[in-house]
């Protein structure tokens, strides 16, 4: 008897549940999901099983054979972390049924109110699960070790439609007796209701699971790709232009790293809250709409969720702890992907972005030196509270260390050959250790796997990116110290990535008169790229300039992507002596907080109250 995981109750004596049957009946009234889940184990059981769950009500579980009711139990002291432990006692039964309600907080959901919405007809609800979340949308063995496969009714109102990381069988009207248990007969089967019928039949980690319900549309952009969105014309349009290039990507990523085993790969929109910039959902990944700024430059981020369809989804970190396999990976074949399809100098100036930041996470963790390595130890840690640039930029710098040391060809050859033997498996980074070993004899004695995977900091063999344009910004973003300005004719072909790089390289904090000479001749403040904007209003805030601050309030109000959130909160409470700052971050949050996804609000809270 040992927890499998230090994120979940999962027990290692209990057999993992390979299926789930879910029906759900959405109430946008009071934002609850009344639904059952019927889980299925390979053998029959006998004793005990341990689920997660959290801010979930648990009315019954039963035998769904004789609808005998089975005895559970649900600690009663949530912990802060993995919320309730649902135990179940089984005498004999190769599955059972457990009748649940979501809270109106549970953590994976946000709901939206029409006014929130783009059209501000209908209300809207999407999941956010990764990485401890499922459970609180249904009880389940909620770590990525366990990988299992679903289906889904979700009962909607009519003028809604629901989408799903999963194949859409069909929609129609609810059948009386399908709604098992999930709530009255008569509820389930009420005027005014369909139902979104899904099925997943490759298994996945339960942070995959994904659900979107509002008034959506959408259009077809290539032979496997549709853009969904809310049904609101200029959005559906913009989206598809933005998205145009995805086929391409795909057959990249194909020609990298073998077949592209999913089926599909479609992308939705989400509203401005949506927390992160993409989330690799399989058949269907979400966007934040702040990707979409007419440039195509929202390709890096499907590039990256893309990516994730092998080095992710096919091949899962066991735990949390081993996640720089999920990123770093990701990251690595992000880069493979965009050098591909826009060349080599676009995506060195992607890994420089990334090795800035990386140095940067340095610094920020210099208290806190175990979030520095790779493989990490997270007992008592909340994943939320220690998302960084670490796993993605350390991790693609381990990466692309090997490729370096064994060359292109020889490395694309064990990459496919890796993806092709751990598919559909949940590995940690002993299993990826011994496997390179395996296939590059001799490695170990080349690069240095253990101060890579658990040493601290960054080695001394990672490398910083070799380009010309790299080199041309890092050395202007130099002498702006001296006061020096680029001038118009040295940017002129500057695009998003270019800005986002040589502010990146400036100082933290500049003179306020420099900052606003800046912004005067390039308004950057008001720029539409949002990585260009919060670099800038970053280095606004750390630098004293008030004037900024109307625009950083805007800001703050109008996205609730955790990479903008974090570096704009955190400017404006760190430091002394700097009340003004601090009283706006507290006022912006409190106006503002609503319109955040539950995760964003925790993640911004914890940041005012390491400070304020
Ligand atoms: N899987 C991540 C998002 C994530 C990580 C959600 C951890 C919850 C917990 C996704 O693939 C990601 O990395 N998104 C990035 C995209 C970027 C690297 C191009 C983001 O949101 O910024
Ligand atoms: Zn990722």
């Amino acid at each position: 008897m040992a927890p499998v995981d230090p994120h979940s109750f999962t027990d290692s004596s209990h057999p993992f549940a390979t299926h789930l049957s879910l029906s759900l009946y959405f109430e946008f009234a009071s934002s609850t999901i009344q639904g059952s889940a019927l889980l299925s184990l390979p053998t029959p059981h006998s004793g005990y099983i341990y689920l997660d769950t959290r801010s979930l009500t648990i009315s019954s579980v039963v035998d769904p054979k004789t609808l005998a009711p089975l005895p559970f139990s649900l600690s009663p002291v949530p912990d802060p972390i993995k919320g309730q432990n649902l135990t179940v006692s089984l005498s004999n039964q190769s599955s059972f049924l457990i009748v649940f309600a979501t809270s109106p907080s549970s953590s994976a959901l946000q709901w939206l109110s029409s006014p929130q919405t783009f059209n501000k007809t209908f209300p809207f609800v999407y999941t956010q699960c990764q990485s401890i979340h499922a459970r609180s949308i249904f009880p389940c063995q909620d770590t990525p070790a366990a990988r299992l496969c679903y289906s889904a009714r979700l009962n909607v109102p009519q003028q809604l439609s629901a989408v799903m990381s999963a194949r859409h069988v069909e929609r129609r009207p609810p059948v009386s007796g399908e709604a098992a248990m999930a709530c009255d007969d008569a509820l389930w089967c009420a005027e005014g209701r369909m139902v979104d019928e899904f099925t997943m039949e490759q298994p996945i980690p339960p942070y995959l699971f994904a659900f979107a319900v509002g008034e959506l549309g959408f259009r077809d952009v290539g032979p496997r790709t549709r853009v969904y969105a809310e049904s609101v014309p200029a959005v559906l349009d913009a989206a598809a232009r933005e998205f145009l290039g995805t086929e391409d990507m795909i057959r990249q990523g194909e020609k990298l790293f073998g077949p592209y085993e999913w089926e599909r790969f479609d992308l939705l929109v989400l509203p401005p809250s949506f927390p992160y910039g993409g989330m690799e959902n399989p058949r269907m990944v979400f966007l934040t709409p702040t990707v979409i700024k007419g440039d195509a430059s929202g390709a890096q981020v499907v590039a990256h969720e893309l990516a994730h369809s092998w080095t992710g989804n096919l091949i899962t970190n066991k735990t949390n702890e081993d996640f720089w396999l999920n990123e770093g990976c990701t990251t690595y074949a992000e880069r493979r992907i965009v050098e591909a399809v826009q060349g080599e100098e676009i995506a060195a100036l992607n890994t420089g972005i990334g090795w800035r930041g990386l140095n940067e996470e340095m610094e920020g963790f210099k208290d806190n030196m175990e979030f520095t390595k790779l493989k990490t130890k997270q007992e008592g840690v909340d994943p939320d509270d220690i998302y960084s640039q670490v796993p993605y930029e350390k991790g693609f710098q381990f990466i692309w260390r090997i490729e370096r040391q064994i060359g292109r060809p020889a490395f694309d050859e064990f990459l496919k050959k890796y993806i092709a033997t751990f598919k559909f498996q949940s590995i940690d980074t002993e299993t990826f250790l011994n496997f390179l070993k395996a296939n590059i004899p001799g490695i170990e004695k080349e690069i240095d796997l253990v101060l890579w995977t658990e040493g601290t900091g960054i080695p001394p063999d990672a490398f910083e990116p070799v380009s010309n344009t790299y080199a041309k910004i890092v050395s202007l973003a130099k002498e702006f110290i001296h006061g020096r300005m680029p001038r118009e004719d040295e940017v002129s072909d500057w695009h998003g990535q270019e800005w986002e790089l040589y502010l990146e390289n400036l100082p933290k904090s500049v003179e306020a008169s420099q900052v606003a000479a800046l912004d005067a001749r390039y308004r950057l403040a008001e720029s539409k790229n949002y990585e260009v904007k919060v670099a800038f209003l970053q280095l606004a805030i750390s630098s004293g300039c008030r004037e900024f601050f109307s625009e950083v309030e805007k800001t703050l109000k109008e996205v609730g992507r955790m990479k903008y959130l974090r570096p704009l909160y955190t400017a404006l409470v760190q430091g002394n002596g700097k009340e003004e700052a601090k009283i706006l971050a507290k006022r912006v949050f409190g106006e503002a907080h609503e319109c955040y996804h539950p995760i964003a609000q925790g993640v911004v809270e914890s940041i005012l109250l390491k400070h304020l």
